[in-house]
Parts: structure tokens; sequence; C-alpha cells
């Protein structure tokens, strides 16, 4: 029998069926926004990596095409173990993807970069003279993917991630025609508090800096880095001053960002139902549903004045919005109701805002995702004390644990605003004025949707609230 899977994602991008992971290929060719992604297209777990792909005109609404590219058969080719991920550019009109071929050849792990060109923009079609890049440099080690490849001064530049020993790295290499690729350098590397290997590093300008992200193994809980700096092309070097993360939540990894045509730079991430944490048992619930793992909301990088990144969601996502419920100026008091129960859903958007001057509350926050007798329930809470924010998901679902925490920038006087996006599996929490994400999976019972605002030791003013449920995107 067929049962309705009500825990699939009703905005948050999804393959049809099966395994999904890391976003690639990003682009905005031809006035429709690309995403290709990490597939497993015959099962719900991690496989042979084929590229999955999908288009859209907003970036909320997506189509889904037929699979990129697939590991090669025969197999005496280089990315027979699978498509590792990698990204897109547009070379004069040709649509031109660049990705990590893999394969274990007699027990060795083999990483190679290569290159597959579209005419229509749907059929790939794999360069004969792959790999374009046979092997690492020096620098690097058979760890040795995730090629990111842009544009600058009539020249095509790649990083690749990598390690040497057990120091993450990104590798800077040089091309005229995206074929004949040249070594240039280290663009950076850990400096031994960042990772042992560096996966889908990312490389851009923006204003007068230049940023790096990366998605770091062996960073404890940090999975998602970004560095702001300066590079120098003569050179090959970025030398970098500033480093935040991207965002909080443990699963959200491999962010990769790309240009629009409005002059954004957009990122997505892969949210992953992977089985790395300590609690994870194995793959995420859903993967006996028939799928594993989802992309993020699209989110725009800024540039703040002191020179770290914002990630706010785009605000096409506005398009998603149906009833809206508001509420001004009101006094949450421990123990006191103060939303209706129809202001909960499994697909919403929250805005809401604390006067936090002369505040005497212990913490602030809200259940989400509740079950009607309350057993069930995710905590997003704030100490004011503290300055912390924590997101509890013991009493999610009966299947996820643990407690993220994240001390926010707020101080003083600052109103504490939150931002929460519920998409039946995921939570998004924006906060600092989008300088602090926290992105997580929770898998409750469908019919947990009820939701509260509430505070602890002392009254609160809550100065607004806007709830809308949103439509879904499908
Ligand atoms: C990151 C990653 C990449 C690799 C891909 C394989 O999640 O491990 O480094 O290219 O996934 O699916």
């Amino acid at each position: 029998t067929v049962s309705k899977d009500l825990s699939r994602l009703k905005y948050h991008f999804m393959a049809p069926a099966y395994w999904i992971n890391d976003p690639n290929g990003l682009i905005f060719y031809k006035g429709e926004y690309h995403l290709f992604y990490q597939h497993y297209p015959y099962g719900s777990k991690w496989g042979p990596m084929h590229w999955g792909h999908a288009k859209s005109k907003d970036l909320v609404h997506w189509e889904h095409l037929p699979i990129a590219l697939a590991p090669s058969e025969p197999y005496d080719l280089d990315d027979r173990g699978g498509c590792f991920s990698g990204s897109a550019v547009d070379d004069n009109g040709v649509l031109t993807l660049l990705y990590t071929g893999t394969v274990i050849k007699d027990g060795k792990l083999i990483q190679t970069q290569c290159l597959a060109t579209s005419e229509d923009g749907i059929t790939f079609e794999k360069y004969e003279g792959n790999p374009v890049i046979p092997g690492p440099s020096e620098d690097g080690s058979a760890d040795f993917r995730d090629p990111k490849v842009w544009k600058h001064d009539q020249f095509w530049y790649m990083v690749v991630g990598s390690r040497k020993y057990d120091t993450g790295k990104a590798l800077l290499y040089k091309s005229s025609d995206l074929r004949a690729w040249e070594y240039v350098g280290v663009l950076a590397e850990s400096d031994g508090t960042m990772g042992y290997m560096w996966e889908c590093p990312d490389f851009f300008a923006l204003g007068d800096r230049h940023v790096l992200l990366f998605s770091p193994m062996g960073m404890g809980n940090r999975k998602t880095v970004y560095l702001v700096g300066d590079m120098d092309y003569e050179t090959g070097k970025f030398t970098w001053d500033t480093m935040g993360d991207i965002d909080h939540g443990y699963e959200y990894y491999a962010p990769q960002s790309f240009l629009d045509g409005k002059g954004r730079r957009v990122i997505i991430a892969w949210l992953n139902a992977w089985d790395w944490m300590p609690w994870f048992k194995n793959f995420g619930p859903t993967e006996k549903n028939h799928w594993s793992g989802a992309m993020s909301a699209p989110r725009t990088v800024e540039l703040d004045t002191d020179g770290r990144l914002r990630f706010a969601p785009v605000e096409e996502l506005q398009v998603l919005r149906r009833e809206h419920y508001r509420l001004v100026n009101t006094i949450v008091s421990p123990g006191a109701e103060v939303l209706p129960k129809y202001a909960g859903s499994d697909c919403m958007e929250i805005m809401a805002e604390f006067q936090l001057t002369g505040c005497k509350a212990e913490e602030i926050g809200f259940v989400l995702r509740a079950s009607s007798d309350g057993t069930q329930r995710t905590l997003l809470v704030y100490n004011v004390r503290t300055n912390e924010l924590r997101f509890d998901r013991n009493q999610s679902d009966g299947w996820s644990e643990g407690v993220q925490s994240v001390t926010l920038e707020r101080s003083g006087e600052e109103a504490l605003k939150l931002h929460i996006f519920i998409d039946t599996c995921v939570i998004e929490v924006y906060t600092d004025n989008d300088r602090t994400v926290m992105t997580n999976n929770i898998y409750p019972d469908p019919s947990s949707i009820n939701m509260e605002v509430f505070s602890i030791g002392d009254q609160v003013r809550m100065s607004s609230i806007d709830i809308w449920k949103l439509r879904s995107a499908w």
C-alpha cells in the first residue's frame, strides 16, 4: 500500500524521489535558475553519484529536469565511481559543468576534475578530453574535489577542495578555455584549527572584498565557514581577516553560491539527513518514505559594514504567504497563552520582535510543532542573561536528540528579532539582522502543528509578531 507521505517538504527543494546531497552547478542561465544536485536515483541512501537537475524562474517554484550526469560506462573512465560536486559556467552561451570524477582503482582513491557541456541546457555530453585536471598538485592529495569555477579578467579560475596530511586547503587553478588548466597555488588553508579537509570551497567578490566559503571536515560543530579578505590575482593569494559561520545548524552543509540576474549573490545548501551525528541512528526517518535530504531556502549573501556577512532568505519566498495573523504590543506572561490555537502550522513563517529594555524575564521562547497534549514539541529558547539561543529537539519527534546553541550578537537595548521558517521537517531561524542563522531538521508527527510563545521568570513585551501560513510551492 502507498500512503501519502506527510513529511515531504512543501517549499524546500527535494528530488522527485530518493537521495540528495550537495547543490551543484548553481547558475542563472538564459533567464532561468538552474539547480543541479548530488543524487542517487535508485535509492534513498548515498550511492554512485549522479547530477540531478531542476530549473526555476523565481527560486521558489522548481521544474524537475532529466538527470544531467551519470557515472560512465563502460567502466574505464575516471568518473565511474560517481560524478561528485562541482559548478556551472556560461561559456559563450554553452552551459558547461565542471565536476569531480571519482573512482577507486586498486584500493586507491582517484579524484579528477572533469567537464561536460550542453547545447540545450538539458542534455549534457562529457568532454572526450576528460579529465581536465588529472590529479592533485603537490600541495594537495587524493582528496581533491568540488571544483568551483568563475571568470576574472578574461581568465577562468577554479578552486578545488583538498588536504595535505591534516590541513584542509583550497587550491587555485587558472585557464583560458576551461580545458587546459594551470596550477596557481594554495588560495587559502587551515591554520591548524580549521579542519583536515575542506569540501565544497566557493570563492567570489563581494563589494570591495572577497569571500571564501567552505565546508570543513574535522572542525567540531562548525560545519560551514566563511572567510572575508582580499584577493591578489597576481600572486593567487587570498588574505583573510574575518571568519564566521554560514549557519549554526548541524545539518546545513556544502553551500554553493552564484550571482543572479538581479546582481545578487545567492547561496543554497544541502540539508542533510545523514548518519554522522552521534545521535543519528543511521539515516533520517524519511529514508523509509524513499527520500533523504533537501535544499535549504535560497539566501542572499551581503557584506555588513564591519566585514561580517548577512544571510537573508530571498524575498521571492514571500509569494508563498497566505493567511496572515498579527499581534502588536503584547505582554507575554509566564504560564499564559498568547497565541490562538489556529496560529500553528507545519508550513509557516514567523517574524517576532521582543523588547528587552528593562526585561526581567530569564527566558523567552517558542514552542514549535507541538502535539495537542504537548508531549511532542520543539523548543527555540533565548536566554536573556547568557544571550544564548538554543534549539532543543529532545522532545521533537522521539527520534532526534540534542540541544544546539549559539551566542547571539545582540546587546544592550537592542530588541530580539527572530525570523523563523517551518516546513514540515525543516526549521530555519534567522536573527541578529541575518548575521546568525540556524537550520535544523525535526521529524514530528504531521498532526503536531501547535505553537506558542512563552516567557520564564517574568513577563516580556512582544512588540510584534507576524505569522503567515505558507502555501506549498509544488
Ligand atoms: C560533500 C561531498 C563532496 C563530494 C560529494 C559527494 O557533501 O562529500 O565533497 O563531492 O559530497 O557526494
